[in-house]
Order: C-alpha cells, then sequence, then structure tokens
C-alpha cells in the first residue's frame, strides 16, 4: 500500500501482544506527556493497530523485511523529512530510522512518546540529538562496520588504477586525446604497499593487496595482528620504503594533519596516497603541491576537509590535477554495504525491543541479559543517582517479588537495569516503579510476554 507522501506501508505478518507498556518521567516528557505515562499498545491502537517503524532516506529492504517479520508495521520513505514534516510523521511510531540527512531533534522527540529507539543506518550519528535521546530513554544505534569490505575494495581498485595512470588515460581519451605510453605505469605485484591504520579496512586490504602478490607493511598506534606476511614497520619506515601509501586510520583529532608537507617529504620519489578515511588527516594544499611538483606520482581521496551538500560545488586544490583521483565519499556506498548496515541496525532495533539488550548502543549504557523463556522482564532507565536500585528493589520485596537476576550498567549521567522477576509486571507495579525519583523510563519488553 503506498502512503500519501510517496513511501510503502507493510503490515507485519504477526501483531505484536498487547501489553507493551512505557512508562516516563513527566518532569522529562515535555509538552504532549501530560500524565507521565503512555502504553504503547493504547497508542498503536490510536494511530492504527500495529506498532510502526518508519524508515526515511530509502533504507535498504532488507531492514523493512526483518522488522516485517518481527511484527511491526513498516512505513519506508524515499526521502529524508525536514523537523516540521517529521513532527507531523512521527506520531505512533515506536521504531525511527534514518539515514544521514534526517535531523533529530527533541522536538521531533516529544512528538513521539512511544518511541523507543533511533536507528542511523549508516555511521554517523552526528544529526542524531543523542543527549535528548538518553534523557528520553531512547536507545540510538548505528552501524559503523557493516561496509568495512566496500572501502577496502575500492583502495584495492584505486592502487591499480594509479599505477597504470588509468584514470589520467581514460580523462584524455574522453577530451579526444589517443595517448598509447607504458611510461610510468606499473604492475602492482612486487610493490610496498604502506596501509596506516590496521584495524577493520586496513587488515583486508593487507589481505586483498597480498593476493595480488603486493609486499605489505603497515604502522598501527595499537598493538594489531599482523595478516598473512604482513609486517609492521614504524611510520618512519612506511614512509620512506611504500610504493603506494593507504591511510585507514580512525578519526580521532590527533589524526588532524597526520599527513603534511614533512610526512610527504619523507615518502619515496614517485609515490601514491590513497586516503579513504577521514578528511582531516590529510593537509590537502601540502598534498596538492607534491602532486604538481611531481614528487608525488598520484593520489587517490574519497574524503575532504569540507564536503559540502549533494549536489552543491566542491571546492579543493586537488581538482583538475593529473592522476588524481577523486570521489564524493562514496567508499563504503555499495548496495552490499546497504543491505548488511538493513540487517545489522534492525536486528539490533529489534533485540532491544524485544529483550531490552542495549548492546552496541551509542549512547545507552550497554545492559545485556540473556533471555530466558518463563522470565519476566523488567526494563528501567533513570538518572545515575544513588539510590535508584535500593528503591527499586523495596519496591518488588514489598510485594513479595523475587528478583531472579538483574544488570545494571550507566553510562555518564544515564543508568540501565534489566530485572528478572518471578511474575507478571502489572499496571499497578509499573505505576510504583515509575513513581520512582530520578526514573526515566519503564519498560516492559516484548519478549517477556510470550
Ligand atoms: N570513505 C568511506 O566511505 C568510509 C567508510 C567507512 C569507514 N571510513 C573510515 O575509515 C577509517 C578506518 O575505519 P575502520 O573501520 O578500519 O576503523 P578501525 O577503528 O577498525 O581501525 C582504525 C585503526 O587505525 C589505528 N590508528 C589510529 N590512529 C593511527 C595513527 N595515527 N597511526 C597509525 N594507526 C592509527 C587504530 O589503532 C586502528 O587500529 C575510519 O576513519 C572510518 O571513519 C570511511
Amino acid at each position: 500500500m503506498m502512503s500519501g507522501s510517496g513511501g510503502k506501508i507493510h503490515a507485519g505478518r504477526s501483531r505484536l501482544r498487547p501489553f507493551y507498556l512505557c512508562t516516563f518521567q513527566p518532569t522529562l516528557c515535555r509538552g504532549s506527556c501530560a500524565t507521565g505515562l503512555y502504553n504503547a499498545h493504547y497508542l498503536a491502537r490510536r494511530f492504527g493497530g500495529h506498532l510502526k517503524v518508519l524508515l526515511l532516506e530509502n533504507i535498504s529492504g532488507a531492514a523493512a523485511s526483518q522488522f516485517e517479520d518481527a511484527g511491526f508495521e513498516v512505513q519506508s520513505l524515499k526521502g529524508a523529512l525536514d523537523e516540521r514534516e517529521l513532527i507531523e510523521k512521527i506520531p505512533g511510531t515506536a521504531i525511527l530510522g534514518v539515514r544521514s540527512k534526517t535531523h533529530i531533534t527533541a522536538s521531533v522527540l516529544d512528538a513521539a512518546p512511544g518511541l523507543v529507539s533511533v536507528g542511523a543506518f549508516c555511521i554517523g550519528v552526528d544529526k542524531i540529538d543523542r543527549t535528548a535521546c538518553s534523557e528520553r530513554g531512547i536507545a540510538v544505534f548505528n552501524d559503523p562496520h557493516s561496509n568495512s569490505r566496500s572501502v577496502a575494495e575500492l583502495a584495492m581498485g584505486e592502487i591499480i588504477l594509479l599505477m597504470r595512470r588509468t584514470f589520467e588515460a581514460s580523462t584524455q581519451l574522453h577530451a579526444g586525446v589517443w595517448n598509447k605510453s607504458a611510461a610510468g605505469s606499473h604492475e602492482v605485484r612486487g610493490l610496498t604497499l604502506g596501509i596506516v591504520g590496521y584495524g577493520k579496512i586496513g587488515s583486508q586490504v593487507s589481505d586483498l593487496a597480498e593476493a595480488l602478490g603486493m609486499r605489505v607493511i603497515f604502522s598501527d598506534v595499537s598493538h594489531v595482528l599482523a595478516r598473512g606476511n604482513a609486517r609492521p614497520v614504524s611510520f618512519r619506515e612506511l614512509l620512506e620504503t611504500a610504493d603506494v601509501i593507504t591511510l585507514h586510520v580512525d578519526g580521532k583529532t590527533q589524526n588532524q594533519d597526520l599527513f603534511g608537507e614533512e610526512e610527504f617529504r619523507a615518502m619515496k620519489p614517485g609515490a601514491c596516497l590513497i586516503n579513504l578515511s577521514r578528511g582531516f588527516v590529510v593537509d590537502h594544499e601540502a598534498l596538492a603541491g607534491h602532486l604538481k611538483s611531481g614528487r608525488l606520482a598520484g593520489a587517490a581521496v574519497d574524503v575532504f576537509p569540507r564536503e559540502p551538500e549533494s549536489g552543491a560545488n566542491f571546492v579543493s586544490p586537488l581538482r583538475g590535477l593529473a592522476n588524481v583521483i577523486l570521489t564524493p565519499h562514496i567508499g563504503g556506498s555499495t548496495e552490499e554495504a546497504q543491505q548488511n548496515i538493513g540487517q545489522f541496525v534492525s536486528s539490533r532495533m529489534i533485540e532491544y525491543y524485544k529483550t531490552g539488550s542495549s548492546l552496541l548502543s551509542v549512547n545507552l549504557p550497554q545492559c545485556h541479559l540473556e533471555y530466558e523463556p518463563g522470565t519476566h522482564r523488567l526494563l528501567h532507565i533513570h538518572h545515575n543517582v544513588p539510590g535508584i536500585l535500593r528503591a527499586i528493589n523495596d519496591i518488588l520485596a514489598d510485594r513479595g517479588i523475587n528478583i531472579d537476576r538483574q544488570v545494571l550498567d550507566t553510562r555518564g549521567p544515564i543508568g540501565y537495569a534489566i530485572y528478572d522477576i518471578n511474575r507478571d509486571c502489572d499496571d499497578e507495579l509499573l505505576a510504583k516503579l515509575r513513581s520512582v525519583p530520578q526514573t526515566i523510563r519503564v519498560r516492559v519488553p516484548e519478549q517477556s510476554r510470550r
């Protein structure tokens, strides 16, 4: 069925069961949360009978399928929504999925009192107000890993294209210039590849490069295990001996201008540089200078200090230089990566929804308690202040309720506890738990009612 705004609505294959309850501390729910108590089943009935997932920005169908299989009703929209549009669209939503364009503000969150989690189906979570999410007990998930193979493959392709000066030859031919020459064109077999940052991506590049007969050396600030015949070397040795250097460091601020004048001067004459990590890691003015002088033979750059919005003008000192491949931050952008991200983020969100496991959430404390059939589970998100557990335990003990298992973790100002207790959680008990000072949210996950 098509929605009014051009998206698709898919009904879940099985309805979620009707006792899901979530409570909010009234002081934290501005505007729409007057009573401080929201029953998501009530919300589901009011907004159409199913618990709803809203997916924006053309998120992979793999995510929608997983949510449907879990019993949700999914609405997928192709584009992003601005704040006003999202505030209109979001009421009744239990799970919201976005990519990198949609801003999730406190006002958006306040329009969706039943929202349980927000998924960034990408790496960056900069456009999500994570503090506002935490203050409302909303878990935020992302996926920093599933596109690593895509980046590694692009790096490999670029190594070959740079060493064969393929991009330059292609550009000339597009301009009508036939220039058949072997000068400056090399096989990669036998060349030395220097990998700076030997993490998830760097180590995959290492495997692929060795399969092509390259000698691999690497430098990493952490102690990491060498793969195959790759050899750890000092940063200096890597600069001086590599024929191609590829950067796969993380985005910590110390990596600002990791490659500047001094590093380029230390590189082997005729070497190439590839950067698919972060734009600020390389001084682009210095790189352009060394490419123009011919000291460096080529470069492939996917990430930039300032990246414009899609369609806007791109400004860089690297534009127009020979044997320089420029790509608009697409290292991780493949359909396979999107599908993997869709599956990964949706599975984390479903798990959180059903069992309360917040593992890999970017804002909530990391809490996980293996679910055992027959137990009754309670989730309690609160401000990280002394006395909360005692208050909860007293409430349970006063009612003769036994705690079978419990786990607590804190993250900055937020605390999160999962309880498995020996009886069902009724409205009276929930209201009592909600009244514990500094409570943000109390939830009975769907799984514990099966
Ligand atoms: N171009 C794209 O589309 C794209 C897609 C995905 C990831 N990335 C970027 O690629 C980079 C690598 O991603 P990853 O998943 O492999 O990260 P990772 O955290 O698994 O690995 C990074 C490695 O770099 C090392 N490191 C950090 N600073 C270093 C330094 N100064 N010298 C040597 N080693 C250093 C770390 O110890 C770590 O082993 C990240 O910056 C990420 O944001 C880009």
